[in-house]
């Protein structure tokens, strides 16, 4: 049984209190300095140092029994998600654990509604603007989120915003958020400078952000982690390509969650990958700096994680170091034979995917990864995402 401790914890202000709304098993709690607050839908910084709030399930149920069905998606784990009173869904979730090779799986996020792992935190992250009786919701987006929040918008009776780094969008991705009728901007610069424009929409009160800083967006990413487990238990390694840094940490956080359960005794390795021309996460773990290192001109072919300054910076590294993983960076050459690579075993990704193949590749040869190991991919976005970056 959850038991609703809310009261004992203050409310950081704002919108409507969590437990009205289905956030009541939650509280946030800051990653950095610890405050601990009542979660609310729409506020995401902690009002004492102004980092970004961890959701924290406040008594984890002992006797649950996932047993995913697939007609629900990512709603088969509610017990463990925010409970609003309609859920918007299209079937998010259920992806299969594919075997690459010995000891190795992908697990095929490419098999979403809209293309990519980003529908399950979308199909959360919506259902709470219609519960909040927001109109707007806005994302920047490197092309997938984009995507996502234009579908799950159209679905919900929302109106999408997207704002896209002006030429650096990946067609498919662009030609999803036209066809369901999102409203379209471009921003000169990268998408950090986007990110920087759909922040001030939110802040203004314009409309309600489904970027990662959503903390709600990322408990319905975490349900990946639940997957596995469902699939295959604990295994060794999970590789997770890191742009805006959110998914890694939400992957972490699913199977922390599973621990707190009982179900697990052990949490996989976290391995983020960076490319090599956009690692700002990467630097910062290398240099074990408690200040993000940005990088002011990202450059990869991995379009969806051409990013200099990801904002779950801080949640990325307490995945990787809480569970004895590492960061890596790949090279565009290294990422693009990796896609060829899993392409001909029948697996079509999209480049920023692939770089997961290709750390795998470096990690076993440089003896991180041994042999006997038991590895996943987060393989997290379709390959016809990108068509252009077929030669
Ligand atoms: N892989 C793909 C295919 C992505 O689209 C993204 C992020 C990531 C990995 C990285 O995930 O940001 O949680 O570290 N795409 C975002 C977007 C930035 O706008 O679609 P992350």
């Amino acid at each position: 049984m959850l038991i609703n401790k809310l009261s004992k914890y203050p409310k950081v202000g704002g919108d409507c209190g969590g437990n009205r709304i289905g956030l009541g098993k939650y509280i946030f709690k800051c990653p950095k300095c610890g405050y601990e607050t009542q979660p609310e839908a729409s506020n995401f910084t902690c009002p004492r140092c102004g980092s970004l709030m961890e959701a924290i399930l406040v008594e984890i149920p002992k006797d649950i029994k996932l047993r995913y069905r697939r007609r629900l998606g990512v709603w088969s784990y509610s017990s463990l998600l925010p409970e609003p009173k309609h859920r918007i869904t299209l079937n998010e979730g259920g992806t299969p654990l594919i075997r690459i090779s010995r000891g190795l799986f992908g697990k095929f996020e490419g098999l979403n509604p809209t293309g990519s792992f980003k529908d399950r935190g979308m199909a959360v992250g919506v259902s709470l603007a219609k519960a909040i009786g927001v109109s707007n919701v806005v994302v920047a987006s490197t092309g997938n989120t984009a995507a996502s929040v234009s579908a799950y918008g159209a679905r919900a009776g929302l109106r999408a915003i997207v704002l896209l780094p002006s030429g650096k969008v990946a067609r498919g991705k662009l030609v999803q958020s036209i066809i369901h009728g999102a409203s379209i901007m471009g921003v000169e610069g990268y998408f950090d400078d986007a990110l920087m424009e759909a922040m001030g929409m939110f802040k203004a009160g314009k409309a309600y952000s489904l970027n990662s800083i959503n903390a709600w967006r990322l408990e319905g990413q975490k349900s990946i982690a639940y997957e596995i487990y469902e699939d295959i238990k604990v295994p060794d390694n999970v590789i997770v390509p890191v742009g805006n840094a959110g998914n890694i940490y939400a992957i972490w956080k699913g199977f922390w969650e599973l621990m707190q359960i009982g179900l697990i005794d052990k949490i996989p390795r976290m391995i983020g990958v960076q490319a090599e021309g956009a690692s700002p996460l990467y630097e910062t773990w290398r240099r074990g700096s408690s200040e993000l290192i940005e990088v002011k001109e990202p450059k990869t072919v991995a379009s969806a994680i051409r990013i200099g300054k990801p904002v779950n910076w801080l949640k990325a590294l307490k995945a990787v170091n809480n569970s004895n993983g590492v960061m890596v960076t790949v090279n565009d050459e290294e990422i693009m034979i990796a896609r060829s690579k899993l392409a001909r075993r029948g697996v079509f990704v999209e480049p920023a995917s692939a770089s997961t193949y290709a750390a795998y590749v470096k990690l076993i040869k440089s003896g991180v990864i041994s042999n006997g190991e038991l590895t996943v991919l987060v393989l997290t976005g379709h390959g016809l995402k990108d068509p252009d970056s077929v030669k």
